[in-house]
């Protein structure tokens, strides 16, 4: 039971994670490291405190994970080198230590940098301004004090941070005066030596390390204006002779920015004069803010919105797609910290892979698990607009391999997602176009057959206006339908008859309501045919109540399920003599989720028998006895088909129970009171039980028949295919 109820949460929550549909944790970093995963493309690093290598569980992450470390303030000028001749190693010390003791390489971080500098290296003892030949003696004895200690364990140096200028300054006060802006920070190294400093820092380095990678960093290398900057700058100092092997592309980015496109631009531009790039400070904040500055308020963790999570993943699987294919010049990726906790953004923002309480993330999960071979995939460009689309729109639209894309106006979102997406990813982010219009495809192909789906702009959840809606989920939601290699079997067919649905509305009393069911009816239902007296007579048919699922009413065999469609081709082709199928709403919209283990389906059962059944046996041209009598379900529908024919086994004489749970022979009390059962599910769902239930009910006897429908889970397809099944075997 327990595994069926399970089965049934999943019918609905579409994008959720059945982990967060009960609170069930998943461990999202058992599995590789991320080193380990990333083996063949780069090195990948974090920043870390002095907590992060005391803590023993804090220690065990790093190990695992990385293969690349910073200190995250340790080793900078102003902490490690606070006056002249006063050396803080303490904890520079322990983290070197540390990286020592377990094998794992550093990146020197940093050497020369405006802010956490050694600022007494301007002035002398009286506070008066020193001159440059001052400035470089004691940069140069800095750096090489700091290199000679640590270079045994580092492989690369941030030598010089952030001395370029930002974008969006066109003009800046410099000594009292508007002038048009430099594209250097208005530093006091700047002030002092011009760009020099940033050629002397290197040679110094390179004097002391000969071999280590030296590397300018900053951030905002995406933005167009800074990342000319530093390409004009490197460019120059390289020409000059000056040793710099590499860029840090610090990313310090957020959720919305950049797109890949702006993040590629940087990377192919900076590969036309370096060979080495490392993404040296990556996190992913929550709001709009990037780059190297502090503006976001830190504070306590607050809950974060799901969809924000989505965005988050999202883009971290992007940006780490663009980093795998630009792995040749791409040596290293670094997280700026170990978890949220640590962040220098504050926990607030969310921004990493582990959060407050050091538990890994799904974020974790999609950047580690990605698909070597999807990187690299192109849909087929055969698509077309999605059979279930209203009149005259054209998206969304599937191709033949199964992928689907959409677009969506939205002119002033700020995130657009479609629900519908890869496994555990939390559905498709759209992006905006050129022309303002939300686009996007799934990242892979889709399971075959229908989906269901929904919008999600900005935090608010609507329908897509391109397709038609289907009742699922408890509210008409968005359709697709993914073209599947055995369609035809729920296609229209111009060439055969065609049988009728009818909506029937009773009242019932028990429930106090009007109810409604809709029922199919076989082409040539009412027409008079010779009896087995030679008189005319009408032929009367046996029934088939089949039910929806959870969220589902009784529209959504007939128009998503495509019951009708189905039963027409059975009976033209043969495979089935006609009978009737009654598609009831089954009272299961009123069940939340987290109640249904207190479902006894006991209000169903008595609308089903004692007021539907004699409704439908009354009006229509039914044989009204249980061996012409046959109840199914699918999920939701399956249980009540379950508790419903155990016990009430003199109504019922064929059952059936699609992604419903399965029967055991030891459950039913009377081997005789059933002729045949049938249970089925998607291969994705829970094969092993449906073939054990087959197994033991026919060891036991019983006339059993099972389907596990292949490259599907707990959705329409799988049920179609069930109906088609199942209906060949019913009244024989
Ligand atoms: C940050 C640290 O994470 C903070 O703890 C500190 O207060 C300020 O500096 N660019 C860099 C990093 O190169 O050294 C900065 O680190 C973040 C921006």
């Amino acid at each position: 039971m327990k595994k069926l109820l399970f089965a049934l949460t999943l019918i609905a929550v579409g994008s959720l994670t059945a982990s967060a549909q009960w609170g069930r944790p998943i461990d999202y970093s058992a599995g590789p490291g991320l080193k380990d995963a990333y083996k063949d493309y780069f090195t990948i690093g974090v920043a870390v405190n002095k907590a992060n290598v005391s803590d023993p569980a804090q220690m065990e992450i790093i190990k695992k994970q990385f293969n690349s470390v910073t200190a995250e303030n340790a080793w900078k000028p102003g902490e490690i080198h606070p006056k002249e001749g006063v050396w803080n190693f303490g904890l520079a010390d322990s983290i070197a230590n540390f990286c020592r003791e377990n094998g794992i390489k550093m990146r020197g971080h940093c050497l020369c940098w405006h802010s956490q500098f050694a600022d007494w290296m301007f002035t002398d003892k009286k506070g008066k301004p020193v001159k440059k030949e001052v400035f470089y003696e004691r940069l140069r004895d800095h750096i090489h004090t700091v290199v000679n200690r640590y270079k045994d364990v580092v492989y690369a140096w941030d030598v010089v941070n952030e001395a370029m200028a930002d974008d969006g300054r066109p003009f800046e006060f410099v000594d009292g005066k508007l002038v048009k802006a430099s594209p250097y920070r208005q530093s006091r190294h700047f002030k002092l030596c011009g760009d020099e400093f940033i050629a002397k820092a290197f040679e110094f380095a390179r004097e002391a390390d000969p071999t280590g990678v030296l590397i300018y960093n900053d951030y905002s290398c995406v933005d167009n204006g800074k990342r000319e900057r530093i390409y004009e700058m490197v460019k120059k100092m390289k020409e000059a002779g000056v040793p710099i092997d590499g860029i840090g592309m610090q990313g310090h980015y957020n959720i919305y920015f950049p797109d890949e496109e702006q993040l590629e631009k940087a990377i192919n531009r900076f590969k036309e004069i370096v060979k080495i790039i490392h993404i040296t400070e990556l996190d992913l904040r929550t709001n709009t803010e990037t780059g190297g500055q502090l503006m976001f308020s830190r504070g306590e963790a607050k809950p974060q919105a799901g969809y924000i999570g989505t965005l988050q993943e999202d883009q971290y699987a992007r940006l780490f797609k663009i980093f795998r294919k630009h792995a040749d010049v791409i040596k290293n990726v670094t997280f700026w910290n170990l978890s949220d906790k640590d962040s220098w953004l504050g926990a607030n923002n969310h921004p990493l892979p582990f959060d407050e309480n050091f538990k890994a993330k799904r974020s974790l999960q999609i950047i580690r698990d990605f698909d070597a071979a999807a990187d690299k995939r192109v849909p087929k460009d055969d698509w077309v607009p999605n059979p279930m689309n209203q009149p005259g729109q054209e998206y969304p639209q599937v191709n033949s391999e199964g992928f689907a894309r959409f677009r969506v106006e939205a002119p002033d979102a700020k995130s657009v997602i479609v629900s519908l997406g890869l496994g555990g990813r939390g559905g498709t982010v759209l992006r905006k176009n050129k022309e303002g219009v939300w686009v996007g495809t799934t990242e892979g192909p889709m399971d075959p057959g229908f989906h269901y789906y929904h919008l999600t702009i900005d935090g608010g959840v609507v329908n897509d206006p391109g397709t038609h809606n289907y009742f699922g989920s408890c509210r008409w939601e968005s359709g697709i339908e993914i073209p599947a290699p055995d369609q035809d079997f729920y296609a229209w067919r111009k060439d055969i008859p065609h049988g009728n649905i009818q909506q029937v509305n009773f009242w019932s009393e028990s429930t106090g309501k009007m109810q409604t069911a809709n029922v199919y009816l076989p082409d040539g239902y009412g027409k008079l045919v010779k009896g087995k007296n030679g008189k005319l007579t009408q032929e009367r048919y046996p029934v088939l109540y089949l039910q929806h699922g959870w969220g589902e009413n009784e529209t959504s065999w007939p128009v998503q399920g495509k019951a009708g469609i189905i039963m027409d081709n059975l009976i033209a082709d043969g495979k089935i003599k006609p009978f009737i199928v009654v598609m009831a709403y089954g009272l299961t919209n009123d069940f939340k989720f987290g109640t249904i283990g207190k479902f006894t389906a006991e209000e169903f059962e008595k609308l089903l028998i004692d007021e539907l059944i004699p409704v439908i046996d009354k009006q229509f041209l039914t044989k009204p006895d249980k061996w012409n009598r046959a109840m199914a379900g699918l999920s939701m529908g399956g249980m009540e088909t379950k508790l419903i024919t155990l016990r009430r086994p003199e109504v019922f004489g064929y059952w059936g129970l699609l992604s419903g749970g399965t029967y055991m022979p030891e459950e039913i009390k009377d081997p005789k009171c059933v002729k045949y059962i049938f249970v089925g599910c998607g291969d994705k769902e829970n094969p092993d039980g449906i073939n054990k239930s087959v197994e033991a009910l026919k060891a036991a006897g019983f006339n059993a028949e099972g389907l596990v429908s292949e490259g599907t889970a707990h959705e329409f397809l799988t049920w179609r295919r069930c109906l088609e099944k199942m209906a060949q075997s019913l009244f024989k």
